[in-house]
């Protein structure tokens, strides 16, 4: 079967803009408290539960992977983009990051103890978002964890220039509580949610949500 567009023109635009993306983001974290939190808040779950490893799904250039492996995560790191892959692994020498889309995972059902999904869910059309819930709920073993950060908001932005380049993006930014109920839907419990106010450069809140797959 064809691939939709949307997922094409996503790795496109992250192919071309993978080596100045993690020149720019590499120590974007630090800044971030709340995003720290919620990644460490994760982390302690996944521990607790110790269900398996963890999948970075969307990795981009593994800064998140590395910081979850810092925490003491076996996380590896999954991207549609090739490029961002081969960056991920040169910057990560020590990290397992793959070629994949969370549309359609090679990996067996109920194989992870947790998920996280950082920014990567943020250029799937709304209407296909529903199928990347339930593949998550797929590969998530019973106590395994989820955590999703978006922008939180009800609109579609046209990116045409960032990190650098011409590129040519939908970004969109979604109702946390849409996202919790695409999440329940999936057969998620929630655990948690976070909205938090923008920086300088984030153009507007940003949306974290945690939820578990049941026993
Ligand atoms: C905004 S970047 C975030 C990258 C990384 N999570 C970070 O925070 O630095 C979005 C990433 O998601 C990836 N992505 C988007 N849709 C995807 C899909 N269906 N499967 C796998 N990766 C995807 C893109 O290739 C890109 O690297």
């Amino acid at each position: 079967m064809a691939e939709p567009d949307y997922l094409t023109t996503t790795r496109d635009s992250y192919d071309s803009v993978a080596v100045d993306y993690e020149k720019l983001l590499r120590d974007e974290l630090d800044a971030k408290p709340f995003d720290r939190a919620m990644l460490a808040a994760f982390a302690d779950l996944v521990r607790v539960e110790d269900s398996g490893p963890v999948a970075d799904l969307g990795c981009g250039p593994g800064r998140v992977t590395a910081h979850l492996a810092g925490l003491g995560l076996t996380v590896f790191g999954v991207d549609l983009s090739s490029e961002m892959v081969a960056v991920a692994r040169r910057e990560h020498p020590g990290l397992r990051f793959e070629e994949g889309s969370m549309t359609s995972l090679a990996l067996g059902d109920g194989v992870l103890g947790g998920i996280v999904a950082w920014y990567s869910i943020i250029h799937t059309p709304p209407e296909s978002l529903p199928g990347i819930f339930a593949e998550f709920h797929r590969v998530l073993a019973p106590g395994g964890h989820l955590l999703v950060a978006f922008k939180a908001g009800d609109e579609r932005r046209h990116l045409a220039h960032a990190y650098g380049h011409d590129l040519s993006l939908e970004v969109y930014w979604l109702p946390p509580e849409r996202v919790a109920e695409l999440s329940s839907r999936a057969g998620l419990v929630e655990v948690a949610r976070l909205v938090r106010d923008p920086d300088r450069t984030e153009g507007g809140p940003q949306a974290y949500l945690v939820a578990r797959k049941p026993n």
